[in-house]
């Protein structure tokens, strides 16, 4: 490996300039999807994670020690739209994991199916996450439920699909828009509410605020 480039702390996450910039190593050298910056190392390509595109990249800027994705891992993700986070999370759990991508838009969706015809690793769901019941016979259990929409009933929807597809010992990472919530009250009180919704089912591991990267956002992450 290059000077330049160095593995992170984090499994399956690379960095350079001392953390400044972070990478996944690409599953699909000679192709870029989002416009991102490559970085070659041998044989091997590096796809720059944006933590202003991305709160999973900015949770990991913001110092996560944990973020309980591995190699291999099922992952359900709520709120795929175009699949920038997710072609990340293709690359860390490799072509041996999955991810399942729920989102109810047809618009981005099929961005999201063009992405999956790419990265085998990717099933394309066209679904609303309140309703978890109806692609119960499209998934299967996961080791992580990502995810990442913007509805007032937020922490409801991620319960109930972490109480019906997370495996038992799966982590789950939720960020939450404040604003989606409730406009009138501070964020920190909305996000001091739903971790101790949360720390009340499952076990709260990490939650840190994504400022500067993004406003009135946090990311909570739970195990079961
Ligand atoms: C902020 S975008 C997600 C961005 C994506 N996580 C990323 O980082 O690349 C929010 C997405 O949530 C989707 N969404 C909204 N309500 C949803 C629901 N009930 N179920 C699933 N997805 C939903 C929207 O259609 C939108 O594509």
């Amino acid at each position: 490996m290059s000077r330049k480039i160095q593995e992170h702390k984090l499994f399956e996450i690379y960095q350079e300039a001392r953390g400044k910039r972070i990478f996944t190593k690409s599953i699909l050298p000679g192709i870029t999807h989002f416009d991102e910056r490559i970085l070659r190392d041998k044989s091997d390509e590096y796809r720059e994670f944006d933590p202003k595109r991305s709160k999973l990249a900015a949770m990991i800027m913001k110092g996560c020690t944990n973020m309980g994705i591995r190699k291999d891992n099922v992952i359900l993700y709520l709120g795929s739209s175009h699949g920038y986070t997710p072609s990340f999370v293709s690359d860390i759990v490799g072509e041996d994991g999955l991810i399942f991508g729920i989102d109810p838009a047809p618009r981005v969706m099929r961005d999201f199916v063009f992405l999956a015809e790419k990265r085998k690793n990717l099933v394309p769901i066209l679904a609303d996450a309140n309703h978890p019941e109806q692609y119960q016979d499209k998934i299967c259990q996961a080791d992580i439920v990502y995810q990442d929409v913007a509805q007032r009933n937020q922490a409801d929807i991620f319960i109930r699909n972490c109480q019906l597809y997370l495996k038992k010992g799966g982590y789950g990472l939720l960020a939450v828009k404040a604003r989606s919530i409730d406009i009138k009250k501070k964020p920190k009180q909305i996000f001091i509410e739903i971790r101790t919704q949360l720390d009340k089912i499952f076990t709260v591991i990490d939650y840190k605020t994504l400022d500067p990267f993004e406003k009135d956002h946090c990311l909570i992450i739970i195990k079961k």
